[in-house]
C-alpha cells in the first residue's frame, strides 16, 4: 500500500501536455491521477490550430526552442502511430508542409529576410514565386509577390488529438478527475495536493496547467511558474467545394489551417489581456481581413465557430520543464505557441525524469530558473 502510494504521480492539467505525460507514464507502469479544473482537453489544446511548424514559427532568437521543436517533430510519426493504435482513433496527422506567403512588397521583403535566416540556419525551406505557390494552392490570391515553402512542417487535428489522448490515457489505466480544481500543492517527500477537501499524496506533482499554472495555491509566490495567458482569437470556417486548401497557409497577420474533415481554422491574434476570452469585432476583423487578402476564396465560406484561447506564455517563450525548486514539484508548462508540437518531447523528457530520474541533456535549457 505504501509503495503504491509513493509511486503515484499527480498531474495538474488535462491538456495535450498533461495527457501526453500521463499516457507515457501509464505505459511505463507508473500510476497517475490527472486533475483538470474543467473538462480535459477543452481549454487551449481544443482552441489551437494543431500546427506542427517549427520551421515556419522559427523566430530569430529561438535557438533552443527550435531544436526542441525539431526533436519533437521527429517523434511525431511514431507518437501518432502508437496513439492511433492505442486509442483506436485517428488524429488527421498531415505532412504537407506550410506555405508562408507575402501579400505586398513590404511583406515580401520581410519574408525574404526571414527566408535568408532560415537558409542560414540550414532549414529545409524553398523560395517560390507567387505563380509557383498558386500552382500548389490554386485558391491563393493572384499576383502574390512570393512565398516560402517549409516542406518539413506538419499538422494534426488538435481536437481529434486530445480525444485520442484521453482515450489512450484511460485505456492505459490512468485516472482522470475532471471538474476538480487543485486547491493547493504541498511540496515534500512525498508531495501532496489538496483537492475537494481531500489530501492526495504523490511522489511527484506535475504542473501542466498551461495558462492556469499559477493558480494552484501552496507554492510560495517566487516559486510559482512565470506563466501568463496570451490571448488568441480565432474562427472556424467550413470548407465547401469548389473551395479547397491542402496546406497550412501563413500570411503576415493570419494563418489558415485546413483539416481533412472540412474544418478550416483561421487565427490568431496575440493579445496581453489576462484571462479575458471575449471575442471582439476588431480581433475577428483583423484575422479575417488578413486571411482574405491571401486566400480570397474564404469570403463565401460559412463561419461555424469563433473563440479566444489562452496560450501559456513564459518570459522568453520557452517552456518550463523539470524540477520546480521545491521537492516533488515538476513543471511542464509555458509552451506558448507550441504546446501541440511539443507534446511528444515533453512527455518523453518529463516522463523519463519523474519515472526514474533520467535527465535528458535537453532539459537544463528549459529549467524555470
Ligand atoms: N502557433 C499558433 C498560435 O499560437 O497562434
Amino acid at each position: 500500500q505504501r509503495l503504491l502510494l509513493m509511486g503515484r504521480i499527480v498531474i495538474i492539467g488535462g491538456g495535450a501536455i498533461g495527457l501526453a505525460i500521463g499516457w507515457r507514464l501509464q505505459q511505463a507502469g507508473v500510476q497517475t491521477v490527472l486533475f483538470d479544473r474543467r473538462e480535459a482537453g477543452r481549454a487551449s489544446s481544443w482552441l489551437s490550430a494543431g500546427m506542427l511548424a517549427p520551421d515556419t514559427e522559427r523566430g530569430f532568437e529561438d535557438e533552443a526552442l527550435y531544436h526542441l521543436g525539431r526533436e519533437s517533430l521527429r517523434r511525431w510519426p511514431s507518437f501518432v502511430a502508437a496513439l492511433e493504435a492505442a486509442s483506436g482513433l485517428g488524429v488527421d496527422y498531415r505532412t504537407g508542409g506550410t506555405l508562408h506567403v507575402a501579400d505586398d512588397r513590404d511583406a515580401a521583403e520581410a519574408l525574404r529576410r526571414h527566408f535568408a535566416f532560415q537558409r542560414e540556419q540550414g532549414l529545409d525551406v524553398q523560395w517560390l514565386t507567387g505563380a509557383e505557390a498558386r500552382d500548389m494552392e490554386p485558391f491563393l490570391a493572384p499576383r502574390l509577390p512570393g512565398a516560402v515553402y517549409a516542406s518539413s512542417d506538419h499538422q494534426v487535428d488538435n481536437r481529434l488529438l486530445v480525444e485520442a489522448l484521453i482515450t489512450a490515457y484511460q485505456k492505459a489505466g490512468g485516472t482522470l478527475r475532471e471538474h476538480t480544481p487543485v486547491e493547493a500543492i504541498e511540496p515534500g517527500e512525498p508531495a501532496a495536493i489538496r483537492v475537494d477537501g481531500e489530501r492526495v499524496e504523490a511522489r511527484h506533482v506535475i504542473v501542466a496547467a498551461g495558462a492556469w499554472s499559477r493558480q494552484s495555491g501552496g507554492l510560495v509566490p517566487n516559486l510559482r511558474p512565470p506563466v501568463r495567458p496570451i490571448k488568441g482569437q480565432m474562427l472556424q470556417l467550413k470548407m465547401q467545394a469548389p473551395f479547397d486548401l491542402q496546406h497550412v497557409v501563413w500570411g503576415r497577420d493570419a494563418y489558415l489551417a485546413p483539416k481533412s474533415n472540412g474544418r478550416l481554422l483561421v487565427g490568431a491574434t496575440v493579445e496581453e489581456m489576462g484571462f479575458d476570452t471575449s471575442v471582439t469585432a476588431g480581433g475577428l476583423y483583423s484575422i479575417l481581413e488578413a486571411a482574405w487578402r491571401i486566400v480570397p476564396g474564404i469570403y463565401d465560406l460559412e463561419v461555424t465557430e469563433t473563440w479566444a484561447g489562452l496560450r501559456p506564455g513564459s518570459r522568453d517563450n520557452d517552456p518550463l520543464l523539470g524540477d520546480a525548486g521545491k521537492p516533488g514539484v515538476v513543471y511542464a508548462t509555458g509552451h506558448y505557441r507550441n504546446g501541440i508540437l511539443l507534446a511528444p518531447i515533453t512527455a518523453t523528457l518529463i516522463g523519463d525524469w519523474v519515472a526514474d530520474q533520467r535527465a535528458s541533456p535537453l532539459l537544463p535549457a528549459f529549467s524555470w530558473e
